[in-house]
């Protein structure tokens, strides 16, 4: 069988999720080496140890990108038009991932570009950070057709491309967009309400979920506890930064 350089990964993946499959988690490996083989060939390379040199950040996502970018991982890879990866500083501070393309993105190649897009640029506004300061990527890269829910089979195939870009970036804090944002990352099927107004942790990193805001747009009544949310996620970025403890911020009450 022929194959190319670039997809042995892909092909190693497929193996040896299969082997494990059969064989279970104690076949050839222990479970720790795994755990390690799996996340390297996932995340298209070492997991990275300690801090990164910001310079090298932008390099490594645009590397990883071009590794991807061609995925046929999941079926909707065939009916995207763009891959849309993620856009903004790659040593960002602040991180936003929102759910998947819809058609505008999908389109122009770009994290909320339509009109989600322009209201997040406003709420990002609001509380002081200009879009190119922040990094925006969603769970899924690919628009599901009708912009459907994300299927299961489709967020485990692609979010490793995630973990590995919040990898490289290193942001300090994690605003998720939404209930299928929030609750795929946190791995919950906690209600939305439930996940807002307060601090949860993705891989040691803090985390807050807010609501999406397309659904702001069909949901005027959502805005004001959105704003609650981000001042909330305002302080609490302060705080971090400052090298205080992000718990001692208080949810702000109406
Ligand atoms: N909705 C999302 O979740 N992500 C986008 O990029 C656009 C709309
Ligand atoms: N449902 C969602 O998926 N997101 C929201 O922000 C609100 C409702």
């Amino acid at each position: 069988m022929a194959f190319s350089q670039e997809q042995l990964p892909e092909l190693l993946l497929r193996y040896f999720r299969q082997q494990r499959e059969i064989f279970g988690d104690g076949f050839v490996l222990s479970r720790e080496k795994w755990e390690v083989l799996l996340h390297s060939l996932e995340r298209g390379g070492p997991v990275p140890a300690g801090p990164i040199d910001p310079k090298k950040k932008a390099e490594l996502l645009h590397q990883f990108y071009e590794q991807i970018k061609n995925c046929q991982r999941c079926p909707l890879g065939e009916t995207r038009i763009n891959f849309v990866f993620g856009v903004g500083d790659p040593d960002a501070k602040l991180m936003l991932i929102g759910e998947a393309p819809g058609k505008d993105e999908d389109e122009q190649g770009e994290p909320f570009v339509g009109r989600a897009g322009q209201l997040l640029n406003k709420i990002l506004k609001a509380i002081q950070f200009e879009r190119e300061e922040v990094y925006i990527a969603n769970i899924l890269k690919c628009r599901p057709p009708n912009n459907r829910d994300p299927l299961p089979d489709e967020v485990a195939q692609c979010e490793p491309y995630l973990h590995r870009q919040i990898e490289i970036i290193q942001p300090k804090l994690i605003l998720a967009l939404g209930r299928v944002a929030g609750q795929t990352l946190l791995k919950t099927k906690t209600s939305l309400a439930n996940l807002r107004g307060r601090l949860h942790e993705y891989r040691g990193i803090p985390l807050i979920v807010t609501f999406h805001p397309a659904a702001l747009l069909r949901n005027p009544q959502f805005k004001r506890p959105t704003w609650y949310d981000v001042q909330y996620a305002r302080k609490v970025y302060d705080a971090i930064m400052a090298g205080r403890p992000p718990e001692t911020i208080s949810y702000p009450s109406p």
